[in-house]
């Protein structure tokens, strides 16, 4: 393996990845798209390990978007099962000094499903070797909104005036709180673009578009993605 090539070299501290492809995985197979959502989830969990083996601090990962509720009952209901069913194995990351935390709108979530994320979430809270983020009923555009709400309560409450809202002060009401800014974006499948994932924190954010299907994607496939994130050149607006 080529991780030598990581060390003591600028990784990027904070990587997303779009898990995207599991339904066209199953159905190149002939089998339920469930069968897909199942397989990328293994690829998940070998992901999530080889990240932080090559050093990267922060792992923000897609997994249910706030639009993924416009799919069939059946799908979504799976979906759900594997996260329930996943969660589990999640804790089996805090042995391996990995800290658990989710963004999205979990008030959506079956309440067992919400107390398992709380649960790993408080036993992970001291590990630090990585910090995974699990995008769940995630969607950028309703952070931002929900965002905006508690801002406004708080202006309306007389705490804070109107001309001392920051772009810091919006960031720290995000769900990502005190987590950096992302750098680079990673999405599979195929497919180029966004679709609501970290569009506060990507402003500067590199991307790298690949083919593979998420239940395809290797450890070797994120190494690459790294190396080609740090021969690029960001400026930030500078020169
Ligand atoms: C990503 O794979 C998983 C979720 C969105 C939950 P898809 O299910 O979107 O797979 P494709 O894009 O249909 O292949
Ligand atoms: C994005 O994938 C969401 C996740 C991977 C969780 P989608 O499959 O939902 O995105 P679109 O619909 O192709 O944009
Ligand atoms: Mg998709």
């Amino acid at each position: 393996m080529a991780l030598d090539r990581f060390k003591g070299a600028e990784v990027p501290t904070h990587v997303g990845i779009i898990m995207d492809g599991n339904g066209r995985w199953a159905k190149k197979r002939g089998l339920p798209r469930k069968f897909g959502h199942r397989e990328g989830a293994k690829t998940f969990r070998k992901i999530t390990r080889h990240a932080k083996k090559i050093g990267i601090k922060y792992l923000t990962l897609y997994a249910f978007s706030t639009e993924n509720w416009k799919r069939p009952k059946d799908e979504v209901d799976a979906i759900m099962e594997l996260f329930d069913k996943n969660l589990d194995e999640v804790r089996d990351f805090i042995e391996e000094n990995i800290r658990v935390r989710f963004i999205g709108d979990r008030t959506m979530l079956s309440p067992s499903l919400q107390k398992k994320m709380k649960s790993v979430e408080e036993d992970s809270r001291d590990f630090d070797s990585m910090t995974l983020v699990l995008a769940i009923n995630y969607g950028g555009q309703d952070e931002i909104t929900r965002a905006v709400r508690a801002i406004a309560g708080k202006v309306s409450e007389g705490e804070l005036e109107p001309n001392e809202i920051t772009s810091d002060i919006i960031q720290h009401s995000l769900d990502t709180g005190d987590i950096p800014p992302v750098d680079l974006i990673i999405r599979p499948s195929g497919e180029q673009r966004i679709s609501n994932f970290l569009i506060w924190q990507s402003a500067y954010a590199e991307y790298i578009f690949s083919d593979i299907l998420w239940p395809d994607y290797r450890p070797e496939d994120l190494e690459d993605a790294v190396y080609e994130f740090m021969k690029r050149n960001r400026r930030f607006g500078g020169v």
